[in-house]
């Protein structure tokens, strides 16, 4: 090629790049903008963020704030972390369920280590799998309504001791004393009660560490959780030893760990056991007694509802010759009311407000950016009390459930592939609970100022909601 070619080739290829040049821009430009952006908010202070602003007010207050101010996903610094904030349904669903492989579950390393590492809820995908089927099919209706008989048995001795008592007593205490129990009932089966005794004072310890500052100094509260801990786990090993020689593998939780071999033959270690029973054991016991306390309360100031109920339980109780006969799985299956306060009573209180996930990927939602190692939170609470899907959020109205809720606006048990597996057992021991209460004995809240609120750490009325108990004569 000559000189003169080589000019005018070179001269088209400027030309044309010359002329194409505002197209390419135009495109980049384009490009550009279209990149997702986090959603709004605001990150608050450097490192502890808004973590002061929703921790010293109602969650309900901060959570309402943000929504009104930036819509149904938006971004905080919660606890040194980044997090984007998610109160839709849709929402919530994509995260812990259409795209729940997206997103792994996420907590306090200090607190992973009092719970113990190998417990199913700090795991995704195959162990996950593996361990939840085991918790599941021990809880499932199958396997819980054998425990009806020994459910009643503890609820009448629990009731029995709050009137014997005759003093104000504070509700949730107590009624976290008996979650302990029906929680030990449903992993152990009857336990010796030595053991049980045990098991309940080292939990006791751990539960302080838990929501204490994780200090392993020794003498803080966190140091001697760790230690108790330690203890749990020996007795449990003790346990499944005595089993094993005594070959008294039972059909509940441990059974179903002991008896467990993965497709290769392998079992379980003790470790593994030991840490999804304490795992189980602290899943089952606050969640169960902060709700029952609610309802005690919402019976309390609803007469009207208490009259309906009591109607309702006293039929059974005299189908059951005066309670001589126990309760049976199907009389639990037909007290509508009875269900619906429940629901309305999990709805109103929403005591797992939100729940945390983490991002293992850029994730993209509704054209925002979720960036890699971001928490995010799906707002049950912010659903639960939406006007849109439960006209007069803040009154108590059980009625409301005669009509099931709209897809994914109900969620007080989670959902997807994380969701409780203890929600039967949960709702069984507090319809048995009622049918006692409220056939046999009265109460009254003492002193008690309706709008305080206590985090132990699930919302629940002030001061544990004093309570004095008395036979119906
Ligand atoms: C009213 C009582 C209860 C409430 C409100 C409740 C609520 C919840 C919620 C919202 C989750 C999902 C958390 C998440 O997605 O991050 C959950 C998980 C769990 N719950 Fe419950 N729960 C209750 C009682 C129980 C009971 C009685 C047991 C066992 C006996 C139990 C065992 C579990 C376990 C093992 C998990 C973890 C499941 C997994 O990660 O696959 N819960 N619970």
């Amino acid at each position: 090629m000559d000189i003169i070619a080589i000019l005018f080739y070179t001269f088209l290829f400027l030309l044309i790049t010359l002329l194409l040049y505002p197209f390419i821009m135009k495109h980049n430009k384009h490009r550009a903008t279209s990149k997702p952006k986090v959603p709004p908010g605001s990150m608050g202070w450097p490192y502890i963020g808004e973590t002061l602003q929703l921790y010293s007010q109602h969650p309900n207050t901060f959570f309402a704030s943000k929504q009104k101010r930036y819509g149904e996903i938006f971004k905080t610094r919660i606890l040194g972390c980044q997090c984007v904030m998610l109160a839709s349904p849709e929402a919530a669903r994509f995260v812990l369920v259409t795209h729940s492989h997206l997103f792994k579950p996420t907590y306090p390393k200090s607190k992973e280590k009092l719970i113990g590492s190998s417990a199913l809820f700090f795991h995704q995908g195959d162990y996950h799998t593996r361990i939840r089927k085991l918790v599941q099919t021990s809880l499932s209706p199958e396997s819980i309504k054998k425990l009806i008989p020994y459910i009643e048995t503890q609820v009448i001795s629990s009731l029995d001791s709050w009137v014997s008592t005759g003093q104000v007593i504070n509700a949730f205490h107590e009624l976290k004393k008996f979650s302990f129990n029906i929680g030990i009932l449903s992993v152990f089966g009857n336990l010796e009660g030595n053991y049980r005794e045990q098991l309940k004072e080292n939990y006791n310890i751990v539960e302080k560490g838990y929501n204490s500052f994780p200090n392993r100094i020794p003498g803080t509260a966190y140091s001697k959780a760790l230690l108790a801990r330690q203890r749990i786990r020996e007795i449990i090993s003790e346990i499944i030893c005595k089993k094993k020689e005594q070959r008294l593998i039972e059909k509940n939780l441990l059974g179903n760990f002991l008896n467990y071999k993965d497709e290769n033959g392998q079992t379980l270690t003790d470790e593994e056991i030991a840490d999804n029973v304490i795992g189980v054991l602290f899943a089952a016991q606050d969640t169960t007694a902060s709700v029952l306390t609610w309802i005690l309360k919402y019976l309390h100031d609803h007469q009207k509802l208490l009259e309906a109920i009591k109607t309702e339980q006293m039929s059974i109780y005299e189908a059951n010759e005066g309670g001589k006969m126990p309760l049976s799985w199907g009389q639990t299956r037909n007290m509508p009311i009875t269900h619906r306060v429940i629901l309305e009573s999990l709805r109103m209180a929403s005591i797992i407000s939100f729940t945390f996930r983490e991002a293992v990927v850029d994730v993209v939602y509704k054209g925002y950016l979720i960036p890699k190692g971001w928490k995010v939170m799906p707002l049950f609470r912010n659903i639960h009390h939406n006007p849109d899907f439960y006209p007069a959020p803040h009154n108590f109205d059980p009625s409301r459930f005669e009509v099931t809720p709209k897809p994914n606006t109900f969620m007080p048990f989670g959902n997807g592939v994380h969701s409780c597996p203890g929600n039967e057992l949960a709702k069984l021991n507090m319809l048995i609970l009622i049918h006692h209460l409220v056939t046999k004995f009265r109460w009254e809240v003492a002193g008690y100022n309706q709008s305080e609120v206590q985090y132990s750490p699930f919302p629940v009325p002030m001061h544990g909601l004093p309570t004095r108990f008395w036979r119906d004569e």
